[in-house]
């Protein structure tokens, strides 16, 4: 077996880059950083000195990184949604391998031609569906694998997004209007779980997906009577409102808030006085009534499978507590459980006297990771991946990574078409 790390460079050198770049520190036999690439000189130069790396490979762009000779194996891709296809191509192009952050793309049409760029140059690409290598999942797949529910007949999954994670991505931040960054509310936040129910029912594949969903709450209509347009300057709502960026940001300051003090990062130590003055002017600090956000705070899914099996998926946005919850019945029997408590109860017919059903609770809670322990994971198997090696049965290289997009895709088309029915043609 290979033991030299796979040399590795950052491109995009963001929060969820350094996520990963996190195991060749780690395991530094298996994973070496030995380039990096980002606009932001700020983050160039600290990625830089983090992982001593000399001035030439530095460089601004993926597209420039690209049309230097090749020096590594393989990029961590960890740039925004819209432009991960136009900088994967021409690193596929000059000979990397890459680890890419999901969604993979924003659209069918560039899906596609990303999965044709990576067969035509026969370099591999993983993307980053690390809920796939979380321990909840990976065992419930084990146990669909090992017959014990039979056949599936209906899989239910929800995604309920905390109305902190919810006002913070998808209100006022980064993902919160489609013009600005070309995903939807589904996409952004759902293409996991869509990718999940697809790797859970492999069994089969879907042949009809429709939708419903809109901005129902989020709306300045909805606004508290008396509110103001900036919760830290003419709100005398701040000490009240459920959404006051007061109230998310400054008095609990864990909650989501990496997003909003991206801006102070040129600060060594900012203070609270530093955190006011950027939430007066930061779109952070709009009323969330009235921010510019146009993308949906809930959403339905239905999906059709070939073997007459039914999916559903529900994203709702603004709840008091976030999880993702799943329920799957198969002709034997149950599986029924909550991602963030870690727990997942398997419960099996049993007819016999005295007996109604048998069931084994799986508690896999793992602490300190937003993904229930799957990121570093999914880097290990992205390493065994580009060294050929033996893969993990998470493994999601493009080809198969496609079909949770495409099914994303379509539901968007039919939620915008008042939810009828679009055919998935893979
Ligand atoms: N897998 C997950 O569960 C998960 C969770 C959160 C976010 N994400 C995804 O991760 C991605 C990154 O999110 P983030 O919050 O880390 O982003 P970020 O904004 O912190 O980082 C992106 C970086 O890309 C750089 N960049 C822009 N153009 C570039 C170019 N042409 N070449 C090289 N670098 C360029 C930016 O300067 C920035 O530093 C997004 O697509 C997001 O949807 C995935």
């Amino acid at each position: 077996m290979e033991t030299k790390p796979l040399k590795t460079i950052i491109v995009g050198g963001g929060h969820r880059s350094l996520t990963y770049a996190q195991l060749a520190e780690i395991e530094k036999d298996k994973m070496e950083i030995v380039g990096v690439a980002d606009p932001d000189e700020n983050r160039r130069s600290s990625i830089a000195k983090q992982f001593n790396i000399p001035p030439e490979r530095c460089f601004k762009t993926a597209q420039e990184l690209a049309l230097a000779p090749k020096f590594a194996d393989a990029v961590i891709n960890g740039t925004m949604d819209h432009i991960h296809v136009e900088t994967t191509i021409p690193l596929l192009k000059a000979g990397y391998d890459v680890l890419l952050e999901k969604p993979f793309s924003v659209n069918e049409e560039q899906a596609r031609s990303l999965v044709d760029a990576a067969n035509k140059y026969g370099r591999k690409i993983m993307v980053c569906f690390v809920l796939r290598y979380a321990p909840f999942y990976r065992k419930i797949k084990d146990i669909i694998l090992s017959g014990e529910i039979g056949r599936i007949i209906s899989i239910q999954t929800n995604e309920y997004v905390s109305y902190h994670h919810m006002s913070t991505s998808h209100v006022r931040g980064k993902w919160n209007n489609f013009e600005k960054c070309h995903s939807s509310m589904l996409l952004a936040k759902c293409c996991h779980d869509l990718d999940i129910m697809m790797w859970l029912m492999s069994e089969t594949k879907p042949s009809l997906v429709s939708s419903f969903g809109c901005n129902m709450q989020f709306r300045p209509e909805n606004a508290p009577k008396k509110s103001g347009t900036r919760c830290l300057i003419d709100c005398p709502l701040s000490e009240e409102c459920l959404y006051s960026a007061k109230r998310l940001y400054i008095d609990h300051p864990d909650r989501w808030s990496f997003y909003v003090w991206d801006a102070l990062e040129s600060i060594e130590n900012p203070t609270i006085e530093d955190k006011i003055e950027l939430l007066k002017t930061s779109p952070y600090g709009v009323c969330a009534y009235k921010s510019d956000n146009n993308v949906v705070d809930h959403q339905t899914v239905n999906v059709l499978f070939e073997s007459g099996a039914t999916g559903t998926h529900n994203m709702i946005g603004g709840t008091s507590r976030g999880t993702r919850t799943i329920f799957i019945t198969g002709t034997k029997g149950t599986i029924e459980g909550d991602f963030e408590e870690g727990k997942f109860t398997l419960s099996k017919i049993d007819p016999r006297p005295d007996c109604e059903h048998e069931d084994t609770v799986f508690d896999l809670k793992i602490d300190n990771d937003t993904h229930g322990g799957g990121d570093l994971d999914l880097v290990r198997d992205f390493v065994a991946y580009a060294r050929g090696e033996e893969t993990s049965v998470s493994c999601t290289s493009i080809n198969d990574s496609l079909l949770g997009h495409l099914v994303v895709f379509l539901a968007d088309k039919s939620r915008e078409n008042d939810g009828i029915p679009e055919k998935v043609i893979i």
